[in-house]
């Protein structure tokens, strides 16, 4: 009898996997953190190696503290940091190129000149939904392609193979060279800049233009489907791998947010605020993107406006590895709580330039307000305020963009244990933010898929039951306080645009 259903969450820090029961209680899990490779200022790489081997290690872990074989399994969903982009040998498994991931900004120049093709940072907005950015994954492959010796002829001759980090996982567990499965999700594939939105196919002339050979390019399936099974001989031996979706897609899922008008926020290394908009596309006109939210099966897709946040917990992991001001990311709520207020300082964490709702990959970070008076509480302060305040600016696009305020909003992610952040984000926002009772809600939201394709869950209803809150924060700041903080915040913005050349 099939107990449970497991979940891998590769991000862009570490790899988990996490055992889920029916009633979708975590029974047991395991994390293994991944090195972050800076060769050079803007440039952030992981090992793919690296990664598939964490992965291997968490599932073993973790079914051996739940006391499962794989036999126990009904299902087993995959969801990953999104964008990051690898290239690999289909003969031998052999990355060419590190993953170039999410935050890297070295494809502006790429970028830019598509732009110059026509439409600037428009070009490909109408079909991708995304605005021509160095977050997105194709513009990383053509990198790669341009910049790695041989590897544009090897792409040619149909050698290599490439895929966000959800068909890297994929290809790998369900047997690498020996008939590893080229797959990726709607999810992932409308990240690349490469899928249209309407068809939900790759757009071949767009791949033209970025120079991307179609014989690379996984096949894109559902969210909730069997694709194949584990390996012989590895951990998953037989399971069915039955759901598959981006990180930010798979929160959204596991906070049931299924209904148009539903939103969750997810504090990350990044933030990334997601909006369900039914069967309806939604275009931006206030820097949001527009993204497939999930499909099931043969169902129609359901689509999302996400407003991305590029550094927000890695800021926090920053100020401890780099300016060693905090042990550890636990501390920085009491540091920041050794003092009443930020001091006058903001700190605008530009590393990746601005994403939403910006768009800026010229803006570098800034650290304003600065007098004598500022001391290390008031940077902790500044730290966990800019989550909050790079939060409203996209909650204000998405009320523009929908034309409905936001009433109240759901959150997940590591930051949220913060009640500091958390009293502070719902009084900048001026609406309540409510925490689910389980936290996981990204490898629940892969759980859930897989599980749905196997009849482990039943329907969606069922899930839904399943949601219970746990904590509620109500705004307490008065309204005039807060318009005058976040002004405040919207100059020191303004500090950090027009840095690179
Ligand atoms: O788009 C990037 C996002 O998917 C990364 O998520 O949780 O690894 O910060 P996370």
């Amino acid at each position: 009898m099939t107990r449970y259903v497991a979940a891998v969450d590769q991000g862009t820090t570490s790899t988990r996997c996490i055992v889920f029961d029916h009633a979708g209680s975590v029974v047991a899990s395991a994390q293994e953190e991944h090195r972050q490779v800076f060769p050079r200022a803007g440039w952030v790489e992981h090992d793919p190696g690296e990664i598939w081997g964490n992965t291997r290690d968490v599932v073993g872990l973790a079914l051996a503290r739940a006391d499962a074989v794989a036999g126990d399994l009904a299902a087993v969903g995959l969801t990953n940091q999104r964008e990051t982009a690898v290239v690999w040998d289909r003969a031998t498994g052999e990355p060419v190129y590190n993953a170039i991931v999410w935050q890297d900004t070295r494809t502006d120049a790429i970028c830019r000149q598509l732009g110059e093709l026509g439409g600037g940072a428009d070009r490909y907005k109408e079909r991708t939904g995304l605005p021509l950015a160095t977050y997105f994954a194709g513009p990383k492959v053509r990198w790669i392609l341009d910049n790695v010796e041989g590897a544009r002829e090897r792409a040619e001759a149909g050698e290599l193979l490439m895929g966000t980090i959800d068909s890297w996982l994929l290809w790998n567990a369900t047997g690498g060279p020996d008939g590893g499965l080229h797959l990726t999700d709607v999810t992932n594939a409308s990240r690349t800049l490469l899928m249209d939105l309407a068809t939900l196919q790759w757009d071949e002339s767009i791949a033209a233009e970025m120079r991307i050979p179609l014989s690379m390019l996984p096949e894109i399936r559902s969210n909730s489907e069997v694709y194949g099974e584990g390996r012989k001989g590895g951990a998953l031996a037989g399971v069915p791998i039955a759901g598959s979706l981006g990180d930010q897609q798979a929160a959204t899922f596991g906070q049931v947010c299924f209904t148009p008008g539903m939103a969750k926020n997810t504090y990350g290394t990044g933030n990334f605020l997601l909006l369900n908009t039914g069967e309806t596309a939604v275009r931006s006109d206030n820097g949001l993107l527009t993204t497939v939210c999930y499909r099931l099966g043969e169902e129609k897709p359901v689509y999302a406006l996400e407003g991305s946040i590029a550094v927000t917990g890695s800021l926090v992991q920053w100020l401890r590895d780099n300016l060693r001001l905090i042990g550890g990311a636990g501390e920085i709520e009491a540091v920041a709580r050794s003092v009443e207020d930020n001091g006058g300082a903001y700190f605008v964490p530009a590393f990746s330039g601005l994403f939403a709702p910006h768009w800026r990959s010229d803006a570098r970070g800034a650290l304003v307000g600065l007098t004598r008076y500022v001391d290390r509480g008031h940077v902790a302060r500044a730290v966990l305020e800019s989550t909050a305040y790079q939060t409203r600016e996209v909650v204000e696009a998405m009320d523009a963009d929908s034309g409905v305020a936001l009433r109240e909003l759901r959150v997940d992610g590591g930051m949220v244990v913060n009640e500091l952040l958390m009293q502070f984000q719902a009084d900048v926002l001026g609406v309540d933010v409510v925490r689910p009772r389980i936290a996981e809600t990204t490898a629940l939201g892969a759980a859930y898929a897989a599980g749905l394709a196997v009849g482990f869950w039943a329907d969606r209803d069922e899930l839904t039951a399943q949601w219970a809150e746990d904590r509620r924060w109500t705004p307490q700041m008065p309204a005039e306080q807060r318009e005058r903080y976040y002004r405040k915040w919207q100059k020191a913005v303004t500090r950090t645009l027009d840095w690179v050349d």
